[in-house]
């Protein structure tokens, strides 16, 4: 049986985790790839621990700290990148393919930025990157080969695991946000820093992969819209579960004759499926043209999970899958879909506004939202514990975002208000 000889930079939990099923599961692995799979070497910053490791497992690997070993050693076919980070891992990438090495990477942060530049570097070698999104939910050939008889009409995904297990615990056991986050952090889900996690960032980058692959857009994390989850309060748990909702943190893409991607907290009705998506988990649903709708569900986090991605990838190289395999160039829709302008978003809204509790206020309210056309669904008014303040909730019928944005403002200049206002989307229906 010929030899496909892998050189791994990154030995953290994805990367032991990749080392640990080619270990476990290697027959299977190689009768499947057609090639017997051989990890040569790891690029690590600290050699001791790495070395431990190694001893745990019983594994015999080079180490080294240079990645140059592996990207000058003729013998390594493929080089893996699992270290995270955006500029460095890129020069991987660019080093790997002109030393013509193929390239897997589970980096979704490098990619969103860095896709359209790799995908001509890659020239006729394979690029993976089936980690880089939702962990082990093989989205990427989904969107690669299993729908590709279809326009994808929109996908909406919830695409953090760290986020979505927050807002399960609020909704599920009236969490405020500070200790559902120390929870995660301390499962292990969020990152020390979890900024990514919660600001939506994480979740955009992997949107912004989807969407090249579905639209062949390559927009940027700064052009789209993105918000997090760090603002909700018990206060709107309790609304969404008065009215039938549940709140999840979604990415978002709709094609229309323009492509609208945004990734933000969302108001979804409970009888939705991706609405069960609960805890650590990530799920996500395509609508084509043709299929219709189908729903991934899986674990979208975790060193196994992610392991399981990674070596779908080095199956699928051994099996000498070419560079189409990248599935950025459509050559069709390439360059001819425009990003929809943030303002022109369609959509229904949830509001939270804290409000002094006398009279005319709610009369104030509701003048202001009608004079920017924005005609009210649903209305709970409640008492804080605070003196005088009450807290006023509403749902709105469908209005564009800027007409909601001005509406904000203007509520914002009324003496009245006492906190910034707070707006949510309702993503209750498929346009
Ligand atoms: N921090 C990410 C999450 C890990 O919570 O989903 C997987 O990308």
């Amino acid at each position: 049986m010929s030899k496909l000889v892998l050189g791994m930079v990154g030995f953290g939990v994805v990367g032991s985790s990749v080392l640990k099923a080619i270990l476990a599961n290697g027959e299977i692995i190689n009768a499947r790839a057609g090639k017997q799979i051989v990890l040569k070497s790891i690029v690590v910053r600290d050699k001791a621990k790495a070395a431990k490791k190694l001893a745990d497992m019983n594994a015999n690997v080079a180490l080294s700290t240079n990645v140059d070993e592996i990207l000058q050693d003729s013998e390594i076919d493929v080089v893996i990148e699992l270290m995270g980070g955006v500029e460095f891992a890129y020069t991987i990438a660019q080093r790997a393919l002109k030393a013509k090495k193929a390239f897997i990477t589970a980096n979704k942060a490098m990619l969103a930025y860095h896709r359209s530049d790799i995908a001509p570097l890659a020239s006729g070698l394979p690029v993976g990157f089936e980690a880089s999104v939702c962990g082990g939910i093989p989205i990427i050939r989904v969107l690669k080969d299993g729908l590709s008889a279809n326009h994808i009409l929109a996908i909406r995904g919830i695409l953090n695991g760290t986020s979505n297990y927050i807002l399960t615990q609020m909704q599920q056991f009236g969490k405020n946000f500070a200790t559902a986050l120390k929870e995660a952090q301390n499962l292990g889900y969020a990152e020390a820093d979890p900024s990514l996690d919660i600001n939506g960032g994480d979740a955009g980058h992997k949107l912004l992969i989807l969407a090249s692959l579905a639209y062949g857009i390559h927009a940027m994390p700064e052009d789209i819209l993105i918000e997090g989850i760090a603002d909700i309060t018990p206060d709107d748990m309790e609304f969404a579960n008065e009215f039938g909702y549940v709140i999840k943190l979604l990415g978002i893409a709709k094609k229309n004759d323009e492509v609208e991607l945004r990734v933000h907290p969302s108001m979804i009705k409970k009888e939705s499926m991706i609405s069960k998506v609960d805890g650590v988990m990530n799920g996500i649903s395509v609508i084509g043209d043709y299929v219709g709708e189908s729903m991934y569900y899986g674990a979208g986090a975790g060193g196994e999970a992610t392991a399981s991605s990674v070596i779908s990838d080095i199956i699928a190289i051994a099996r000498g899958e070419s560079a189409a395999m990248l599935g950025f160039s459509r050559p069709l829709e390439e360059g001819k879909l425009k990003l929809k302008d943030k303002g022109e978003i369609y959509s229904r809204y949830y509001i939270r506004l804290y409000v002094r509790d006398k009279p005319g206020v709610l009369g104030q309210v509701s003048q202001i939202l009608g004079r920017h056309n924005i005609s009210i669904g649903a209305f709970l008014q409640k008492e804080t514990d605070k003196k005088n303040i009450a807290t006023m909730l509403f749902s709105t019928h469908h209005c564009f975002e800027r007409e909601i944005n001005h509406a904000l403002c203007e509520l914002e200049q009324i003496e009245s208000i006492t906190q910034k206002p707070f707006k949510m989307r309702l993503e209750d229906e498929y346009e």
